[in-house]
């Protein structure tokens, strides 16, 4: 086990930015960058003992500066679409950056996604990282300074625990994910789509053409939502569905079953090729599936790889997108003084 911390390069600021490598005594090892506390790489384990790396990402800092697809960056302050750049809390409207189409998106123009992080070593957690976020209030729109703390843990079972913490001193809205896009054949590997996927919802939110949640919650059953067994991701993903055709593929939000525990399973993605399987665990009310639609081949990635449309997929644990504007979704109020604490478990092994 390992922790090791270096110059990963320098912000047009002169602010140095660091990416540490977690190790852990099976031979995995996950990088974790503070520019936008991204996961860079992870090395796992495939079913022939050789290490794969399942995360799309850059070489260098220069490519994160110049990405914007979010790569395994934290999304905040709030993951995913809020209608119009509008909510209202307490009695005040609040107007947020309309950064895709008239919508706002994964925080705004320079979400947490694009910040350098404060970052330590934790010495109470074995195979440990936090990094620490300081949001003023006002910042992008959003009331009340917020303080962020992420921790990653690589744990001894091949499993990479993300913990949220913030909290706020007035009234404000959050929902933080990981934006990892993985790639079980490795991320150089081209489509994911004969990989499979099983996501523990009974039910998804559907979508207007925007993205945004009309409110309906509806039955995954009979529909190429349904994912309740492992599916390959290319099984329905060029339907005439309504939902897949608005979503380029898949780029929905499941209602997940789990109850907001990270005891049970939220999901799991197979590859047979490599073996490799992924678990995920949450204690969050939704998880976003994204099939990277938006991949264009204009992302030039790790080792000169051009990543097209279909090469990953996302799994964004989350507060129901625009949930803040539909009171039939769990709120995602942050009270002054509250703490918001959450978890999300990816956890790799192989097939028996
Ligand atoms: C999320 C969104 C997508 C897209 C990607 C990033 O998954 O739902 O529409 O914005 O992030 O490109």
């Amino acid at each position: 086990m390992s922790v090791e911390k270096k110059l990963f390069g320098m912000m047009p600021t002169c602010e140095n930015v660091y990416i540490y490598t977690l190790k852990n005594s099976n031979g995995m090892e996950v990088e974790i960058s503070t520019y936008g506390a991204a996961v860079v790489s992870a090395l796992v384990p495939d079913k022939t003992g050789e290490f794969q790396d399942v995360i799309l990402g850059y070489d260098d800092l220069e490519g994160y500066l110049k990405g914007d697809k979010y790569f395994g960056a934290i999304i905040g302050r709030f993951a995913n679409r809020i209608q119009y750049g509008k909510f209202t809390l307490n009695g005040v409207e609040y107007n947020l950056a309309q950064n895709n189409g008239q919508n706002h998106l994964h925080g705004g123009i320079k979400g947490f996604d694009k910040a350098v992080w404060d970052s330590k070593i934790r010495k109470d957690i074995d195979n440990s990282v936090e990094l620490c976020y300081f949001s003023p209030d006002g910042e992008e729109g959003y009331p009340g300074n917020l303080y962020v703390k992420v921790t990653y843990v690589l744990t001894e079972d091949n499993a990479l625990e993300i913990h949220y913490k913030a909290n706020t001193d007035k009234d404000t809205i959050i929902n933080l994910t990981n934006h990892a896009y993985f790639n079980l054949s490795g991320h150089s590997s081209g489509d994911i789509l004969k990989q499979k996927l099983m996501i523990n919802a009974d039910k998804f939110t559907v979508n207007d053409k925007n993205s945004i949640p009309t409110g309906e919650i509806r039955e995954v059953e009979g529909t190429p939502m349904d994912f309740r067994t492992l599916t390959p991701i290319g099984q329905n993903i060029n339907s005439d569905y309504e939902q897949i055709v608005f979503g380029n593929g898949y780029d929905h939000n499941w209602v997940l079953n789990t109850n907001n525990s990270a005891q049970l399973k939220a999901a799991q993605a197979v590859d047979e090729n490599t073996g490799i399987v992924m678990d995920v665990y949450t204690t969050t009310p939704g998880i976003q599936f994204y099939s990277a639609n938006f991949l264009a081949g204009s992302d030039i990635g790790k080792n000169n790889t051009v990543y097209n449309s279909r090469d990953a997929f996302c799994l964004e644990t989350q507060y129901f997108p625009n949930s803040i504007n539909c009171s039939k979704f769990e709120s995602p109020i942050l009270r002054a003084g509250e703490e918001y604490n959450h978890k999300t478990i990816y956890k790799f092994s192989t097939i028996v």
